[in-house]
């Protein structure tokens, strides 16, 4: 096979700095080792997330200028409207400014006191949301999802079982709704096949609940369902996705990720009560219904962005490159959750540096590493970002690929940065908290060396 390459060429270019270790140890050093409090323009490679950094397309730009900035009824909005029924067949959308405003409005409207809401795993702002709203957030992983060398072809997917034992356990009347994240970003980035959404649904409806999706890696799971489960090989990717779509009563989405933009989000729904619910939250703290908080230029760049990543040959070169990164760690004996996910590669933190116990932090300590190394920028995904809620199952290290913008020689640092740590993993030292918010820490916390 011919080798996968990037199904673009670059048009605009945008230097990145090169800096010594000895600068970047005293950059790591100001940031209190926590890397989000880094300036950008000092990482090199910068993985922390694939959320809002994706490279748009020329397409995209055209889009920008074309615009229409009317206060209401604009054109733009018309564009992204129509775009986002064509592909997955609602009616009721709302654009949002990002994946957790639409969160916001939906658990406002359908969380509270006493509910409980399950999901294969929740997403950190969505369970801060679920939180926020007085309900309590349950993730049904299935078992396999655990463990990360078990290569089953769809980790993402919810345990149906436990699905059926917690509505037995607190009562239909308590579970607002039910969510799948596709694809399942803190368990991995792995997808959620459509054999189970089907099965979620049976149990949904067998139970009278909703089913949502958090669908902001959709194409990406659409992708796995294409190429991974049995009887799907033949179908367009937008045939899956119009299923998935099909399979559920309403949809959050962060337009930062499959919708390829800078910034932007989705909130859909079929019932008509709720939209109108959710239309007057959105007027009330987003912007009207035909903008939601965004420009014109950015509901243009997303219904283009929409489009595009639906293409098969982005897909497969998506896909293929976040696999590229997994295999080469595999092949240098470093742990990953295997098999490689859709947006990101998760390293095992806890079995890169097993001499630094979970109360320490091994996760942050790979993260302190990598940028001290070689200026790449990660993001730890363990006991810092959960473990204010529950002691987490596995400490990682998350290496999340933003769209279209890093090439495979970026991508080739990155494993010569990690083979270096890997020889020398043993002087990793674990992190003390000096400082922290009482939620969502790992944003802000302060950390020190041990
Ligand atoms: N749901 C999932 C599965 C996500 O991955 C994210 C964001 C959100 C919801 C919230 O969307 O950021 O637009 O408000 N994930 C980013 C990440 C931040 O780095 O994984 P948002």
């Amino acid at each position: 096979m011919p080798t996968i390459i990037e199904p673009f060429r670059i048009k605009s270019v945008e230097p990145i700095m090169m800096t010594t270790r000895e600068e970047r140890e005293g950059y790591l050093r100001e940031a209190n080792f926590n890397t989000f409090l880094l300036r950008a323009r000092n990482v090199l490679i910068d993985l922390l997330t694939d959320s809002g950094t994706g490279a748009m397309s020329s397409e995209q730009w055209a889009g920008i200028m074309r615009g229409d900035e009317s206060y209401a009824g604009a054109d733009s909005f018309y564009r992204f409207h129509e775009r986002l029924h064509g592909i997955t067949g609602f009616d009721h959308i709302l654009p949002t400014h990002q994946g957790r405003a639409s969160e916001r409005i939906l658990f406002e409207l359908m969380g509270g006191e006493g509910m409980v809401v399950p999901n294969n795993t929740h997403f950190d702002t969505t369970l801060a949301n679920v939180e926020h709203s007085g309900a309590r957030a349950v993730n049904l992983p299935i078992a396999e999802g655990k463990d990360p060398k078990n290569r089953h072809p769809f980790k993402g997917n919810m345990d149906v079982a436990a699905l059926e034992a917690l509505i037995a356990e607190v009562g239909a009347e308590k579970i607002p709704l039910v969510m799948l994240t596709v694809t399942n970003n803190s368990g991995g980035g792995q997808p959620v096949s459509l054999e189970n959404i089907r099965a979620v649904r049976a149990v949904c409806d067998r139970h009278k609940l909703p089913l949502f999706l958090d669908a902001c890696r959709f194409a990406e799971n659409a992708w796995f369902i294409k190429t991974r489960e049995e009887g799907q090989g033949e179908r367009p990717v937008a045939e899956i996705v119009r299923e998935m779509f099909d399979l559920c009563d309403g949809a959050t989405i962060s337009a930062k990720k499959d919708g390829i933009v800078n910034m932007g989000g989705v909130l859909m729904m079929r019932d008509a009560t709720l939209f109108q619910n959710a239309t007057n939250l959105l007027i009330l703290t987003e912007g009207y219904v035909t903008y939601g908080g965004l420009s014109g230029r950015d509901l243009e760049a997303m219904a283009q962005g929409f489009k595009e990543v639906l293409r098969e040959d982005y897909l497969r070169y998506r896909i293929r490159s976040t696999a590229y990164l997994g295999e080469r760690l595999l092949d240098m004996g470093v742990q990953i959750i295997e098999p490689p996910g859709g947006h990101a590669i998760y390293v095992d933190a806890g079995a890169f540096c097993p001499h630094i116990p979970a109360e320490q932090f091994p996760g942050q300590a790979v993260v302190a590493g990598l940028y001290r190394e070689g200026g790449i920028r990660a993001c730890e995904i363990g006991s810092v970002m959960f473990g204010q809620h529950a002691k987490p199952a596995m400490e990682l290290v998350r290496l999340a690929i933003p769209r279209r913008v890093y090439t495979q020689s970026h991508i080739d640092y990155v494993l010569e940065v990690f083979a270096e740590l890997h020889a020398k993993r043993d002087t990793l030292r674990g992190m003390r908290i000096v400082e922290e918010p009482p939620a969502l820490r790992h944003f802000t916390a302060k950390f020190e060396e041990i």
